[in-house]
């Protein structure tokens, strides 16, 4: 498809006068490129298999942090996020039935984490989680040990309550390892889940494909892209052959410490961003088509995901402003008809890289800190409140679509990249929602992202920018309700200075008084590194 010519494009959506004032020109009506319907689990989890203890405790003793925290979420949209178990260590992890412990680590004395063994009291941990939580389990491939990968499969199906396991994953970021190419990784893969299945009764689609790591080449379509391992040239060679490929799960990092290269590229600046992320996740657009024709509308999962791989980076990954991207990723990768997103939860492995910056603890991009470990105590960091923003725009609606106000959309479906108009430079985003059981006429709800740069540690005043909405509003509508993800700076790594709608999380559950403004006149200032949820 060919852009459209660069004024219409932009003058269709938006006429900004500078950074300290934007007027949204509209129209309010339903965006014809509007994404599928919302899937109440958009912002959901994926812990590694070896750090899920640290995560979930066990029965004898629950973490009483991670419940919460998840409750909260689970309270705002009547369902609970998704928990995807896996990582690099599910390639490592065995089933012993007579193990004691629900999971054992074996660690040798340098630090390096060989293998993880789980038992019986390890699938009693999954009542930990909020009632009705779903779970995909991660299984082995690395070792191509089909018994112990079946004994595995038997053992995650026959101990977790009917229903709560909806897919397993066979093997984690393949493209990784075995020299797989789509082929020979489907000869595996396909038999696999075909005998799986027919050994365990499971005669419904129920496997999660790729798992991979590997950032899509562009452009799409040449020889080189399609001989990447993904689930669309999976998918080619016939995965899907015995009809057992429920969904696709790719990874997406944006930025790594994994060596000294790309870690001097992993900064806040270029992290919130929205140019930036939005680039980087258009990468995926081609293929996330592709899986929805072949596999359904909710089909394509970002399996695991987060911001710098190889564990984060303390200043960039820990920080308030590591929750504004989160807040704008999860928003543009739903634009983009991306069904889920499964934020990834654990710690360093020693081996993973052999220039990585980090070294034991849990990971620097963690949403919070379950047990006190080397990189510090028991802490939720600021990111957490994003995931409650996202639950709230959700709310109990299931026919909510999320349309790109501003910058907008690119004819092709890309964001307006700050070479092609977007006078913010990325650094102002608006994203609207419409429930088409109640009207395309007029959004529901707007976020309202301003990216802009303030540190905690700046001098000086706190630049805002005021978002006129006011084509967005019905004429019965006097005035609207807003409420703020807010901390004192994109540098402050501290939930309890982080506050969304006025509250705190730091102890799991909210604290302070609950702040909800009402604005009459549609002029809605958000400050620089904020971003505002509005109810109309
Ligand atoms: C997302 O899905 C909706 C509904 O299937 C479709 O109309 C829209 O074009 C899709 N968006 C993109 C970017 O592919
Ligand atoms: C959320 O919690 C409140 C207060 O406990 C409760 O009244 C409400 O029913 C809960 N909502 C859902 C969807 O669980
Ligand atoms: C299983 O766990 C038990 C109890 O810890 C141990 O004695 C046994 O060696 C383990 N089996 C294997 C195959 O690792
Ligand atoms: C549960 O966790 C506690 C604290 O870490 C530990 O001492 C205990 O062995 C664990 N029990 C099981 C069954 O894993
Ligand atoms: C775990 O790794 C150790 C050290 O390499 C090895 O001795 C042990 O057999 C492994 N355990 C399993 C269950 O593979
Ligand atoms: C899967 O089942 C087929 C048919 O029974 C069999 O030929 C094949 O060896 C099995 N593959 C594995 C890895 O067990
Ligand atoms: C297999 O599942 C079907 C329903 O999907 C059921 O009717 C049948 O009894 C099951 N067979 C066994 C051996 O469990
Ligand atoms: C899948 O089916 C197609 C069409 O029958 C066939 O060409 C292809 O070889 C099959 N692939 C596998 C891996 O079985
Ligand atoms: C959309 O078009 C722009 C400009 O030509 C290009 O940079 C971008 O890669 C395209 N995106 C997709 C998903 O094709
Ligand atoms: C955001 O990233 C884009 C693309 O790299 C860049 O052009 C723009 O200047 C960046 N914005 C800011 C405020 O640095
Ligand atoms: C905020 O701090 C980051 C480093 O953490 C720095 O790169 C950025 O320029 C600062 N922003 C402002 C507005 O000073
Ligand atoms: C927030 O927690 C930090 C430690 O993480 C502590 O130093 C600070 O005093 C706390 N601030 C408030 C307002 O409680």
């Amino acid at each position: 498809m060919q852009p459209l010519p660069l004024l219409l494009a932009f003058s269709a959506c938006v006429f900004a006068e500078s950074l300290s004032n934007i007027r949204l020109s509209g129209p309010s009506t339903l965006p014809p490129d509007a994404s599928k319907y919302l899937n109440p689990a958009l912002a959901s989890f994926s812990i590694e298999t070896a750090f899920w203890t640290s995560y979930v405790g066990n029965v004898s003793n629950p973490n009483l942090l991670t419940q919460n925290l998840l409750e909260n979420l689970k309270n705002r949209t009547g369902v609970p996020a998704e928990i995807r178990v896996g990582g690099i260590t599910a390639d490592s992890t065995h089933w012993n039935s007579t193990l004691e412990v629900a999971l054992f680590n074996f660690i040798t004395d340098d630090g390096t984490l060989h293998n993880t063994t789980v038992g019986p009291e390890f699938w009693k941990t999954m009542n930990l989680l909020p009632e009705g939580t779903n779970i995909i389990f991660n299984l082995d491939l690395e070792n191509l040990d089909f018994e112990g990968t079946l004994d595995m499969a038997t053992a995650a199906v026959e101990n977790m309550k009917a229903g709560q396991l909806i897919g397993m994953e066979i093997g984690n970021e393949p493209d990784h390892y075995l020299h797989f190419t789509p082929e020979s990784y489907t000869n595996l893969w396909m038999p696999w889940t075909k005998n799986i299945s027919d050994a365990l009764n499971i005669s419904a689609p129920f496997f999660q494909i790729a798992a991979t790591a590997e950032d899509p080449l562009w452009p799409y379509g040449t020889a080189a892209a399609n001989a990447q391992l993904d689930c669309v040239s999976a998918l080619a060679a016939g995965a899907n052959n015995d009809s057992t490929v429920k969904t696709c799960s790719e990874h997406t990092y944006q930025y790594s410490v994994c060596d000294p290269v790309r870690l001097q590229q992993a900064t806040l600046v270029d992290l919130v961003n929205h140019t930036r992320l939005a680039q980087y996740l258009d990468l995926w657009q081609p293929r996330i088509r592709s899986v929805r024709e072949q596999l359904g509308s909710d089909s394509f999962v970002i399996g695991e995901y987060n911001s710098v791989s190889c564990s984060g980076r303390d200043g960039v990954s820990n920080t308030f402003g590591q929750g504004l991207w989160l807040l704008d990723t999860t928003l543009y990768a739903a634009s983009i008809n991306v069904s889920r997103l499964f934020v990834h939860q654990g710690g360093p492995l020693a081996l993973q890289s052999s220039t990585q910056l980090n070294h034991g603890g849990l990971s620097l991009y963690d949403l919070w800190y379950p047990i006190e470990n080397l990189n510090g105590p028991v802490k939720v960091f600021p990111s957490y409140s994003a995931y409650l923003f996202v639950a709230e725009v959700i709310g109990s609606s299931r026919s909510l679509r999320i349309g790109n106000i501003y910058p907008g959309r690119q004819a092709n479906g890309s964001s307006i990249t700050t070479e092609m108009g977007d006078e913010s430079q990325g650094q102002l985003v608006v994203y609207g929602f419409w429930d088409d059981s109640l009207s395309v006429d007029f959004p529901v709800k707007l976020a309202l992202l301003n990216l802009q740069s303030y540190n905690e540690t700046t001098e000086g005043t706190r630049p805002s920018t005021t978002f006129d909405i006011s084509e967005y509003l019905s004429e019965s509508a006097d005035s609207v309700a807003v409420r703020r993800l807010q901390a004192p700076g994109a540098d402050v790594k501290d939930g309890n200075i982080t506050t969304w709608a006025g509250q705190t999380y730091a102890n799991g559950v909210a604290e302070g008084v609950l702040t909800e403004e009402k604005i009459a006149g549609g002029e809605i200032a958000v400050a620089a590194s904020e971003a505002v949820l509005v109810f109309l």
